[in-house]
């Protein structure tokens, strides 16, 4: 099983094709496993990388009381070296995003390009970091299970599949309770982002699900608003997980990206 020792952590990954460098970065409270859709659909165009990202899944435990989105991208930069890369192709949601801008703060030239995926530039208002709080205590006190069922309404589309849910009960449950308060601290602490948007210097694709409740289409529209020649692609019928609710779409937006050429999926259940 692939693992990359860096800064220090012992970080797993699932990796799929070859040629150049594709990261895949997941939210929270997720795993490597979000991606796998991708890591299939993209093999043929970019050697696709999807870690755990430290503490989450098989990656080893943390200690660190905060899992600050700037370790997260120093991990992110560490394991493209490791890799035997200078720069790559970052894909990434949520916590993903706010790890993935702040890998474009401090490591531009290791970015090919940005794909931002329900995900926001802007920090938690005062109500949001107190919420976190709130939730970390609710996690401790009633566990992972309770946890899950709470978070399903908003980070799913409205009709959510059974296996859909399935995956996602598996990266919530399997997650360490350690990892789930020190990312919620650390995502409560994250900086505002929003004046490294206009310096973006990469093709850069806003990826955002119709029905996104946390981080919805008009704000991911005025976030690629802000990043010069960026462009959005808003997934119909999906949430806030977009890439494991509509995954043939998502992975068309990337190829459109990736590959410079249109890619036109039929689905029995499409409207
Ligand atoms: C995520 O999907 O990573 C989280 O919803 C991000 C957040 O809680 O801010």
């Amino acid at each position: 099983m692939p693992f990359a020792r860096v800064n220090g952590t012992m970080l797993y990954y699932r990796e799929a094709g070859e040629g150049d460098l594709a990261v895949f970065l997941h939210g929270f409270p997720l795993d490597h496993s979000i991606w796998l859709d991708q890591l299939h659909g993209l093999a043929h165009v970019r050697h696709c990388i999807a870690p755990d990202l430290r503490g989450f899944g098989r990656s080893d435990p943390i200690l660190e009381p905060a899992l600050s989105m700037e370790v997260v991208a120093d991990d992110i930069a560490a394991l493209i070296e490791a890799l035997g890369a200078t720069e790559a192709d970052i894909i990434a949601l949520s916590m993903g995003g706010y790890a993935a801008l702040a890998l474009y703060e401090l490591r531009p030239s290791m970015v090919r390009t940005l794909t931002l995926v329900d995900t926001r530039a802007t920090p938690d208002s005062v109500e949001a970091r107190a919420a976190r709080d709130a939730l970390a205590d609710q996690l401790l006190a009633g566990g992972k299970t309770d946890f899950a069922s709470q978070m399903f309404p908003t980070l799913l589309g409205p009709h959510p599949s059974r296996p859909t849910r399935a995956r996602l009960r598996s990266m919530i449950e399997g997650t360490r309770y350690e990892t789930l308060v020190a990312a919620l601290e650390g995502m409560k602490e994250r900086p505002d982002r929003s004046v490294l948007l206009p310096q973006i210097a990469v093709p850069t694709l806003v990826v955002v699900g119709e029905h996104d409740a946390l981080t919805p289409p008009s704000q991911a529209r005025a976030m690629a608003e802000a990043i010069p020649g960026a462009r959005t692609s808003v997934i119909p019928g999906a949430g806030h997980l977009s890439p494991l609710e509509r995954p043939d779409e998502v992975n068309s937006a990337l190829i459109e990206l990736l590959e410079g050429r249109k890619v036109v999926w039929w689905r029995e259940d499409a409207e």
